[in-house]
């Protein structure tokens, strides 16, 4: 569903362009939409994350636009994870995508923000009875990935008296990608053998067992089948394979069944391409040969077709559930640089932390680093952007920049997804503010941490107490 009035997008000029919504500007500093990020790291204080309202609008269009082109019955669901504040959910309301909730607060936040909830789906393998309980009050469809889960929905549903919209998730068995490499970022083997490997989805057996008990129960309405490669592959064939794989699923299901899943949601994973590329550093996936949302859509929906007419089952509907792909370009982090240490290296210090991009040291992720002001320096050094954790906390190794002093900006690029969202307190470090920009206007969007935050959730038992303020004297 789109908003009636859609609100059209200009993307300003810039000098050189990050996205449709972040550049170098005339001044020679690094903009979002309308504002300097230099003037917002002043007004707002570092580590920043800052959101562009414009580009996560334009980003989420460029994805409904292209699956719409090629599959008019499509609809895309964020991937609440990737960035689950509540003023992002708001934007993605705006724009008329459903999504993607895991647990009971990413549901809480989607509902909060008004969300349809016939376009929210709820995912997990381990789900709570408040999850399920919260879920059915409301009407989101449940993606079932346990075989208790049925009679636990059918228990809740029984004694709400609401029926409740379900899905399965499957464990595609992607034989045709036995031979495809896998993804650096999820570890050796191929596509398949990293597919097999995660504790995801339901057989083929269990698929068909779990439809025909649900057939057998009255409060129980089969919605979907659903599917996440998580492979964020720069290659559009596996989403096409696994989109035609799930076709094949439900003419498997329809033989052992009767029941045609009217529609399959395809999951998130999907890449981005940028010039300056971002991803594993061993393998750069969001790079110049990313394909575009267009590549995507116009594969899968051929998949679709050429399965669906083989095995003579109608059309489904198309839902995807794109989360990074979206959030990603989106946003950056911005940090102010300390101390700056000559050694066998040039150590640059900063005050964002691998706390607050997280990627960077569990995923030895590259996230694209530039100077936020002076940008038409020459990039004549090799340095080390570190953060100040007791850790190595690398966040941009060996990399090309102009002289950097105490005091000035550097900003990672395509930090909007999975960054404020997996942040973490590691050495008691306070997490970042998040701040909206839209056009000229940039306001906090999620409050910096204080450490009273912090402080408020330690306790300490009172024989402990005791005994600090008597021994050792
Ligand atoms: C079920 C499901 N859908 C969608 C996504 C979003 O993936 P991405 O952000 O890579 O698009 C995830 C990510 O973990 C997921 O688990």
């Amino acid at each position: 569903m789109t908003s009636l009035m859609e609100i059209p997008l200009n993307p300003p000029s810039y000098e050189t362009r990050y996205g449709a919504f972040i550049g170098i500007g005339s001044n020679g500093n690094l903009w979002v939409d309308g504002c300097d990020v230099a003037d917002l790291a002043r007004q707002f204080g570092t580590p920043l994350f800052v959101i562009s309202e414009n580009e996560l609008r334009h980003t989420y269009r460029q994805f409904r636009d292209a699956f719409r082109r090629h599959y008019e019955n499509s609809e895309i669901l964020f991937a609440n994870k990737s960035n689950n504040g509540l003023a992002i959910r708001h934007i993605m309301n705006h724009e008329g995508a459903g999504g993607d909730c895991f647990g009971a607060q990413e549901m809480y936040i989607a509902l909060l923000a008004g969300t349809n909830a016939k376009t929210l789906v709820l995912n997990g393998s381990n789900k709570q009875t408040d999850e399920l309980e919260m879920a059915i009050a409301n009407g989101l469809c449940i993606n079932i990935d346990a075989m208790d889960e049925l009679d636990r929905i059918a228990d809740v549903a029984e004694r709400l008296g609401k029926p409740a919209d379900i899905g399965i998730r499957l464990a595609l068995d992607l034989d045709p990608l036995a031979d495809v490499p896998g993804v650096a970022m999820h570890g050796p083997g191929t596509m398949k053998e990293q597919s097999d490997s995660t504790k995801w989805g339901m057989t083929r057996e269990q698929t068909v067992e779990l439809v025909k008990r649900a057939q057998t129960m009255d409060n129980m309405n089969l919605k979907e089948t659903h599917f996440h490669l998580s492979r964020m592959s720069n290659k559009a064939e596996p989403f096409a394979v696994m989109a035609r794989e799930m076709i094949a699923w439900s003419g498997y299901i329809r033989d052992h069944t009767g029941w045609i899943p009217p529609c399959i949601d395809i999951g998130g994973g999907w890449t981005f391409g940028k010039w300056y590329g971002t991803g594993p550093n061993s393998q750069i996936d969001d790079d110049k040969s990313a394909p575009t949302p267009d590549d995507y859509a116009r594969l899968c929906a051929e998949a679709i077709r050429g399965e669906t007419e083989r095995l003579g089952l109608p059309l489904p509907k198309l839902r995807l559930e794109p989360g990074r792909a979206l959030s990603g370009p989106s946003g950056i982090a911005v940090g102010t640089v300390g101390a700056v240490k000559e050694a066998a290296k040039t150590w640059v210090n900063m005050d964002l932390s691998t706390n607050h991009l997280s990627w960077a040291a569990i995923l030895d992720w590259y996230y694209h680093a530039v100077p936020v002001t002076d940008t038409a320096r020459p990039a004549d050094r090799t340095v080390d952007l570190v953060g100040p954790l007791c850790n190595s906390d690398e966040l941009g190794p060996h990399r090309k920049m102009p002289a950097l002093a105490r005091g000035d900006f550097v900003a990672f690029l395509d930090a909007g997804g999975y960054c404020e969202s997996s942040a973490a307190r590691y050495n008691a470090q306070l997490l970042p503010a998040t701040v909206l920009v839209t056009g000229d206007r940039a306001e906090v969007i999620t409050e910096r941490e204080q450490l009273r935050d912090v402080m408020s959730r330690f306790k300490v038992p009172s024989h402990l107490m005791a005994e600090s303020f008597s021994s050792g004297a």
